[in-house]
């Protein structure tokens, strides 16, 4: 057993001696087998350490809370718990049970699956703490690590009362007309384009309807802008695209140190950020300077940070946050409802009827756009519900922790640790959705509506209690719009291809289970969203 007396007491200083011997290690051992084995045992010191420190016990039997075993750097951080974490959510759910811990580098996550834990736990979450850096280590901390999303107590307040007016429910209607016109203008040039539907006929879901949402939020924060601003704000969506998915794979850039050496992320980092500072510079000073546009969000957000009410890095990060972060967190909201109504032409076609029945007139339009879902459900906001049921935009969510000690199933969890939720432990696997649980079937909204309360603490979209997401009234309107206008002049189908069908075939509950269908992932980006292409179809075109 090991002597933990001679270990330092804190585990800042533990882990530096742990990546600093590895170091060593790797350039005494380059290319050696040693250096698998001495992972190996890095681990397994480290897997005893950690929970030395950090116990979770039953209050009664003393026993510990399931856990996996933490493997040396990441743990089951990013790569398992995102990129995998589709699979590894049931598997581990299957191995562990209900509730149990794994490691996101070497601090815990505890893991939610039951809706009565999510309450006890969430039921305050504006008095979370929100993990570092969502856990994901150095170039995420520089990153977004100050961001609104990832910050916590009195500076988060401070922050969230200077930036939420634009995206309050009650800004929304403003914005309706704006939305709607620019997506018109958008769907139809992409209908005309060669390569995109229209000619070929064939519309992929995500590349293709990528740019809309992000200039359409671009608009919102920053008014028109003018051609250079909005090509150069196009062009930085690659790099930043590259450095993020360096944050995801993780690795050595988790580290602090890693700012000393050489290393391409790093070099990235600080090149991205530059751009992003400089461009909003020049965003912000249009915005002074056009007619009538000083009412721009964006004039106020700088103006909080002149009042001391944030920094300027808390900003700038808070605006990436808002446009490149939920690019693809949007983007899998809108385009799995394609794919699944593509796939379900019954419920295409009986949502196009309602649409049609809204599309009269303007203020018709507009307020079934703008309807809440509380007051007046709709069959669009039900296809929307079940698309993000069925396909949460990540497996697990922002680890947070209490303020105080939660007791679930009897273990003490110690205020300050992590939790997580497993969104397909919620969303799917949980009977309460019943037998079809797996199916793609929107009227369950409309049917369940009666009971709206019992869901609260059931289903993960934008988060649970208090502290939820900024943009949720505004993502909605944006993929309601698109939808619409989709619906309204194209048939949407599956286009499948030989190897598909072949797949498809071999998966024999797809008939049931539209939570199985073997439709291609995009397993590159750690947002889940579709990989495939949807044949549209003018509705014109279409005999009656
Ligand atoms: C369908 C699209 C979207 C989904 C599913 C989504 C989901 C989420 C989730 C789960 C959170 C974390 C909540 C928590 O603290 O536990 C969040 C936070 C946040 N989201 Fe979204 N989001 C979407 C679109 C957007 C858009 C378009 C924006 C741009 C305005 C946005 C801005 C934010 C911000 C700033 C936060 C941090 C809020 C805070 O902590 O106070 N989101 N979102
Ligand atoms: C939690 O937040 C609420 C409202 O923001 C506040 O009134 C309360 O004192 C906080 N509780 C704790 C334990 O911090
Ligand atoms: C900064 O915070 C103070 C106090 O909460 C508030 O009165 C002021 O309007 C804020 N400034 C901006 C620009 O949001
Ligand atoms: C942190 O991770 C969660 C998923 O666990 C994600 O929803 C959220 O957007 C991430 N935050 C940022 C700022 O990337």
């Amino acid at each position: 057993m090991l002597e933990l007396s001679v270990l330092p007491s804190d585990l800042p200083a533990l882990v530096s001696i742990l990546t600093g011997a590895t170091i060593i290690a790797i350039i005494a051992l380059r290319g050696r087998a040693i250096l698998a084995d001495l992972r190996i045992l890095i681990s397994r010191v480290a897997n005893i350490i950690l929970l030395r420190y950090y116990p979770i016990k039953h209050v009664e039997r003393a026993t510990n809370l399931p856990f996996l075993p933490y493997i040396f750097p990441n743990g089951q951080g990013n790569v398992e718990k995102f990129l995998r974490g589709r699979a590894n959510s049931a598997k581990w759910e299957n191995e562990y049970g209900g509730l149990y811990r794994l490691w996101s580098g070497m601090n815990g996550e505890v893991v939610l699956t039951k809706p009565a834990h999510v309450e006890v736990v969430f039921r305050d979450s504006q008095n979370h703490t929100k993990a570092h850096a969502n856990n994901s280590g150095y170039l995420m901390d520089r990153l977004l690590g100050s961001c609104l999303g990832l910050i916590s107590g009195q500076p988060w307040g401070a922050m969230k009362s200077s930036v939420e007016a634009p995206f309050l429910h009650g800004s929304m209607s403003q914005y309706a007309a704006d939305v709607q016109d620019f997506t018109a203008v958008y769907l139809d040039h992409l209908g005309k384009e060669n390569d995109a539907f229209g000619e070929q006929g064939k519309l992929h879901p995500v590349r293709d309807l990528k740019l809309l949402p992000f200039l359409v939020v671009a608009k919102i924060v920053y008014g028109r802008l003018n051609e250079d601003l909005e090509r150069d704000l196009i062009g930085l969506i690659l790099p930043r695209e590259d450095l993020f998915k360096s944050v995801i794979g993780g690795g050595i850039t988790r580290f602090a140190f890693s700012r000393f050496l050489p290393l391409p992320a790093i070099q990235a980092l600080h090149h991205f950020k530059r751009k992003w500072a400089q461009w909003n510079d020049r965003a912000h000073t249009h915005a002074l300077k056009g007619p009538g546009q000083s009412t721009a969000p964006v004039v106020a957000m700088y103006r909080a940070v002149e009042d001391g009410n944030m920094t300027r890095e808390q900003l700038l990060q808070t605006l990436d946050e808002i446009l490149f972060a939920n690019i693809d967190v949007t983007m899998g909201g809108l385009s799995w409802v394609l794919v699944f109504l593509a796939a379900h032409p019954d419920v295409q076609e009986a949502l196009r009827s309602e649409v049609r029945g809204q599309s009269s007139n303007k203020a018709t339009r507009n307020n079934y756009l703008l309807s809440s879902w509380t007051t007046t459900p709709t069959l669009l906001g039900a296809c929307i519900l079940e698309a993000a049921r069925l396909r949460p935009l990540a497996a697990f969510s922002v680890p947070q922790s209490c303020p105080s000690p939660r007791i679930l199933d009897g273990f003490e969890i110690p205020a300050g640790t992590n939790f997580v939720i497993d969104s397909y432990a919620l969303n799917i696997r949980d009977a309460f959705w019943g037998a079809d649980r797996e199916r793609f079937r929107p009227e369950r909204w409309l049917e369940r509506q009666r009971s709206g309360r019992d869901l609260r603490y059931r289903y993960w979209r934008f988060g649970f209690g208090p502290r939820t997401c900024l943009g949720k009234y505004l993502a909605e309107l944006i993929i309601r719009s698109v939808i619409v206008e989709i619906l309204e002049n194209w048939h949407l189908a599956l286009e499948t291809t030989a190897e598909q069908r072949e797949k498809a075939g071999d998966n024999g509950h797809s008939k049931n289970s539209d939570e199985g269908r073997n439709w291609p992932w995009d397993d590159e980006v750690w947002i889940h969203s579709p990989d495939l292409l949807l044949k549209c179809e003018p509705l014109a075109a279409r005999p009656a």
